[in-house]
């Protein structure tokens, strides 16, 4: 799979300019046992250390906001305080949550207006690595910076804090003194193309951070990304490390990580079991820029050495599809730039000429932009459901499933290894055709979306309904 190769905006990181982490901010619960979500406007620096701060949208001043940590069954209440200037609401990605806490504006709630606050109820039925992010304009809002890591823990936590380390992977588009370039939100040209893609990379809002770790100890990578649209295509080189996990899916075993390039989408999470061998450097690193760009450090010195065993995970329990009788589902996706003449109905009507400019609308679902008032297809609770997608566009896009997680069945034209594993959010190359399933067991109204943020909005959104 090849993603947009535009040249970031400095040849690999600096270096000297990073300093230690600072302990990872987790959200505490306040006295009656709610824990309390803030977005509202803030400074953070985005860039060097002295550039100018940039005006982003935190939760709780923060980007990423606060790391949340639940415990697996255990509901939690958590009540979004909204500070912006325009409605906004969360989403639990990945969470296979009650349908009305979903966070999906529109859909499943009404946006919480300017002051207004919300009540959400996290249930988490699977332990994992997870993350939140605004469910309204998401371009924009998660752009600007509304998302942050989400951890649901196992009864039994298989790694302690000082071995359990949470990576939230962003880029950003820096105007040339390393604030965020504010007027691109809106841009037709990357809502046609591969979406905003950033010219910097941060890991938990930070310019190539530096994570002391010890030899011969056991590390739990949670990797995440919540880039707009950009696809990481990350070194497996130096990493020493094995797949723990997808998407907050536990695999069976641990999975090699091979040769080719690892592959983060947007939305996507990756678990990574990484061993340092000895004393050294490991770098996180972006290939697909020329040369390299690293944007985490891992230093490593002497440890204890003496491993006996790596800690396992234990897989999450989830309906196993059953595909004989199963709902056969296809979804077409046209559209964009470069993707040929595509009749597209947008609220009923044919667009043509201007109207894909006057209503931004300029992908498609099955010839559909956004949001048809009929769902994509309706589903029986229990039943299962295969989904084949075929990419017709000359784009990869990395299409999401709410309040699911299904198998990927098969995929055609990919070098992509994906070892069938549960995900929550699936890459499709340009004209490859990919078959997922999974059993509908979560009643109500559930998006069906391509995480690239900028496509999701134009048009690249549908819905489903589980009776
Ligand atoms: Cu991260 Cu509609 O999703
Ligand atoms: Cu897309």
């Amino acid at each position: 799979m090849r993603i947009d190769r535009r040249q970031l905006l400095l040849t690999g990181a600096f270096a000297g300019l990073s300093g230690l982490l600072p302990a990872s901010l987790r959200l505490a619960k306040a006295a009656e046992g709610v824990m309390e979500l803030t977005a509202g406007p803030g400074k953070h620096v985005l860039y060097r250390k002295d550039s100018p701060p940039s005006d982003l949208w935190l939760y709780n001043g923060t980007s990423p906001g606060p790391e949340i940590r639940i415990k697996r069954g255990v509901p939690t209440r958590i009540r979004l305080v909204n500070r912006l200037d325009e409605p906004t609401s969360v989403h639990w990605h990945g969470i296979r949550i009650a349908n009305a806490m979903d966070g999906v504006s529109g859909l499943t709630q009404e946006a919480v207006p300017k002051g207004g606050t919300f009540d959400y109820e996290v249930l988490a039925p699977d332990a994992g690595t997870f993350w939140y992010h605004a469910h309204n304009k998401s371009w924009n809002q998660v752009g600007r910076g509304l998302y942050g890591p989400l951890i649901v823990e196992e009864d039994e936590p298989a790694f302690d804090a000082a071995h359990d380390l949470t990576l939230v992977i962003d880029d950003w588009r820096l105007n040339r003194d390393g604030t965020l370039n504010d007027d691109g939100f809106r841009s037709m040209m990357d809502w046609s193309h591969a979406g905003r893609l950033g010219n910097w990379i941060t890991v938990n809002g930070l310019t190539n951070p530096v994570y002391p770790l010890k030899a011969g100890e056991a590390y739990r990578l949670r990797l995440v990304n919540a880039a707009n649209s950009r696809i990481f295509e990350l070194d497996p080189k130096p990493l020493d490390s094995t797949i723990l996990a997808y998407d907050g899916q536990p695999l069976p075993e641990p999975a090699a990580l091979g040769g080719d390039p690892l592959l983060l989408g947007p939305a996507q999470r990756i678990d990574l079991l990484c061993v340092p061998k000895a004393e050294g450097t490991i770098s996180l690193r972006e290939i697909s820029a020329d040369p390299p760009f690293e944007f985490a450090r891992f230093e490593v010195s002497g440890g204890s050495g003496s491993l006996a065993q790596a800690p396992r995970l234990v897989p999450n329990a989830l309906s196993e599809p059953r595909l004989e009788g199963a709902k056969a589902v296809r979804l077409n996706m046209t559209g964009g730039a470069m993707g040929g003449a595509s009749e597209i109905v947008y609220r009923g009507r044919r667009l043509e000429g201007r109207d894909f400019f006057e209503t931004g609308q300029v992908w498609a679902f099955n010839g559909v932009a956004n949001m048809a008032d009929e769902p994509l297809f309706r589903v029986r609770k229990g039943e299962t459901v295969r989904l084949e997608t075929v990419n017709n566009t000359a784009f990869a896009h990395a299409m999401h499933v709410h309040g699911h997680h299904f198998r990927i069945l098969e995929r055609s034209g990919s070098t992509i290894d994906e070892r069938r594993p549960w995900r929550d959010t699936f890459l499709i190359g340009s004209e490859q055709t990919t078959t997922v399933a999974f059993v509908a067991d979560n009643p109500g109204k559930w998006l069906l979306h391509c995480h690239m943020l900028e496509h999701a909005a134009a048009g690249m959104t549908t819905w489903f309904e589980v009776t």
